[in-house]
């Protein structure tokens, strides 16, 4: 920490000469509006100063007098993240891109969004949609924004079809800290030329450059979507049973798992009930087809192979409002589990054909630590939420076993919400010695001075 320089009056100053006085804060209320993201139990880092630059070129300036000055810089847009990346754990400048939240363009010959990085899902949908394309990218918090979705390469609930952030993003302006302004990719949707830059940017978590653009590649929506709730007697059945359904000839949007431990808490939230609130696990799959005859076709196979498995029924709602409603309660789940006392974490990703074998060592270390671990999430993926109760040193004894099964599986510590703060330690224990060494290299090319983000990932 001491080797950072800290933000004087003069510094203050110069960052009002750039971004104007109004763009720079420095009232205990406003910094503490970003001292935290949504992590399940937050814990607050006060920036120094909040600046929100309103364009790249300001931004540029911001990361050159705070390079010069070695002062730690947080980028952040919409800070709705899981893991503390968008957390000023070092303080410094809290550089907010709420402001730079222009939808440039959406080019409907090329299929093509380009947005800057505050941009929110909700707008980038909205502006999408209105010319009959689709952004499918649906990590299903709609105030979270693209720059922050970049940088954790956000996942969500219809990866199993379109896969994730990195699959959607053609190119990027980003701003490094050394005083550059770098665009990668394009509208394009192939690419051989050299080392693909946009890739290294995505998931990076901010360490290496402020990602300012992105451009988008977009689809045509689709005009009929199902949903199919299926609810088993017990969690093995349901979860056994995500395989075959990935295996029966159609690609399903998502396949999402939930346990009747997680419902019950979010029907207290939605204060409505769940139907077959009695059963024990479910299968909420996401299926999407261009008409009402082939999205039947494909229910009806997914239905029976549920059948086939020990699902209890198939329920199929034809309303969008009954549609909606169910997709609901997995929506809310994390925001009604986040209220449910002290808790961890943890999205852990195995090969998909293990998501059973997975959650089932899961549950064994759970009676093993007498401690609940509440299990949903996407399914489909080989991704998994879980939420981790008890006191605080048997969660992290806890934490380290199922890290440690899912690598042993072949799997990675975070699916989709990225390392930030939060996970570093398990990354660290749990990731090659030599490729934490180039990434550290990486690291070093792109900001020699490390004010960039410090302290998340391997920091
Ligand atoms: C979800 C978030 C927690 O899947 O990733 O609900
Ligand atoms: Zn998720």
């Amino acid at each position: 920490m001491g080797k950072y320089g800290r933000v004087t009056k003069k510094v203050l100053g110069r960052l009002k000469g750039i971004v104007g006085e109004e763009n720079v804060f420095t009232v205990r209320d406003e910094l503490e509006k970003y001292s935290c993201d949504e992590m399940p139990v937050p814990k607050r880092f006060m920036p120094e100063v909040v600046v929100k630059p309103e364009n790249t070129v300001e931004v540029l300036k911001v990361l050159s007098l705070a390079n010069k000055e070695k002062i730690p810089v947080t980028p952040r847009s919409g800070g709705t993240g899981l893991s503390g990346g968008s957390v000023p754990i070092h303080r410094g400048i809290l550089l907010s891109l709420e402001k730079m939240n222009r939808i440039v363009e959406v080019d409907e010959e090329n299929f093509v969004a380009v947005v800057e990085a505050g941009v929110t899902l909700l707008d980038l949908y909205k502006a999408v949609e209105s010319k009959g394309l689709y952004y499918p990218l649906y990590p299903g918090e709609l105030s979270a924004c693209i720059g922050g979705n970049v940088a954790t390469n956000a996942g969500g609930m219809r990866a199993v079809k379109y896969g994730v952030t990195r699959s959607f993003v053609l190119g990027l302006e980003a701003v490094l800290p050394i005083g550059e302004i770098i665009e990668t990719g394009g509208k394009f949707v192939k690419f051989s030329s050299g080392y693909d830059l946009t890739q290294l940017l995505i998931g990076s978590e901010g360490t290496l450059a402020v990602i300012t653009k992105a451009i988008l590649r977009l689809t045509v929506k689709p005009k009929v979507r199902s949903v199919l709730l299926i609810p088993f007697k017990n969690v093995f059945d349901a979860i056994k049973t995500v395989p075959k359904i990935l295996r029966c000839g159609i690609t399903p949007v998502g396949v999402e798992f939930m346990e009747k431990d997680a419902i019950k808490i979010v029907e207290d939230y939605l204060g409505r009930r769940f139907p077959y609130g009695e059963a024990e696990a479910f299968l909420l799959t996401i299926l999407e087809a261009g008409e009402e005859s082939e999205a039947y076709k494909m229910a009806g196979k997914v239905a029976d192979v549920c059948m086939e498995n020990g699902a209890v029924d198939v329920l199929i709602p034809d309303t969008e409002k009954a549609k909606r409603e169910l997709l609901e309660f997995r929506e809310k789940l994390y925001p009604a589990l986040k209220g449910f006392g002290e808790m961890d974490l943890a999205d852990v990703v195995v090969p998909r054909s293990l998501i059973a074998h997975f959650v089932e060592a899961v549950k064994k270390v759970s009676e093993k630590y007498g401690i609940p671990i509440i299990v949903y999430g996407h399914a489909g993926d080989g991704n998994v939420h879980l939420h981790l109760y008890g006191d605080k040193k048997t969660r992290l004894k806890v934490l380290e076993e199922i890290y440690g099964l899912g690598k042993s599986m072949g799997g990675a510590i975070s699916g989709e919400h990225g390392v930030g703060f939060e996970k570093k330690k398990f990354f660290l224990r749990f990731t090659d010695k030599k490729q934490i060494g180039l990434m550290k290299k990486i690291k070093r090319v792109f900001d020699p001075n490390n004010i960039l983000n410090p302290g998340k990932i391997f920091g």
